[in-house]
């Protein structure tokens, strides 16, 4: 004769589900963080556009612009040009407007950058032309 107790029912695992639930949370954030950081949009943590204080055309372009548009606005991975081809010619209020309102997939920069630096960056935007059209 054995005693042996009778084996308990299998107990559900409730710290599974919570598991699970911190797995796939934490996946999720970790994606929007990761194409926010792509997009340097405001979705990025690490790339708060709201503390931008420069107050300068070229260091507010370095800061912003020169990831997709390139360094003296030849165009990068990310943006076109804007020196050359059409969108050379396009008007300074019709990159005012650009800037502030953005084009997708170019983020709007209103409420990140203050009037007066969206005016300095879309100057300068003016000047980088002007550089490339000169010999
Ligand atoms: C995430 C990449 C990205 C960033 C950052 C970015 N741009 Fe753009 N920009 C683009 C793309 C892409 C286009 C083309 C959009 C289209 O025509 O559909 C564009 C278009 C433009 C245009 C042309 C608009 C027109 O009407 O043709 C201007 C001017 C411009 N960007 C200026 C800027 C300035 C100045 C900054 C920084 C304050 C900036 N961009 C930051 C990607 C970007």
């Amino acid at each position: 004769m054995t005693d042996e107790p009778v084996a308990a029912p299998r107990r559900r695992r409730p710290w599974l589900w919570v598991l699970s639930f911190v797995v796939i949370s934490v996946a999720g954030l970790g994606t929007l963080i990761g194409v926010g950081c792509a997009l340097r949009a405001n979705a990025c943590p690490f790339t708060d556009r709201s503390v931008e204080t420069a107050s300068d055309g070229p260091t507010i372009w370095a800061n912003n612009c020169s990831l997709c548009h390139g360094p003296n606005g030849a165009g990068g991975p990310g943006g076109p040009s804007l020196i050359a081809g059409e969108r050379a010619s396009i008007s300074l209020a019709e990159i005012v407007d650009a800037v502030r309102g953005g084009k997708p997939p170019m983020p709007r920069f209103k409420g990140a950058l203050t009037d007066e630096q969206i005016a300095e960056v879309s100057g300068y935007v003016l000047e980088l032309r002007g550089e490339a059209t000169t010999p």
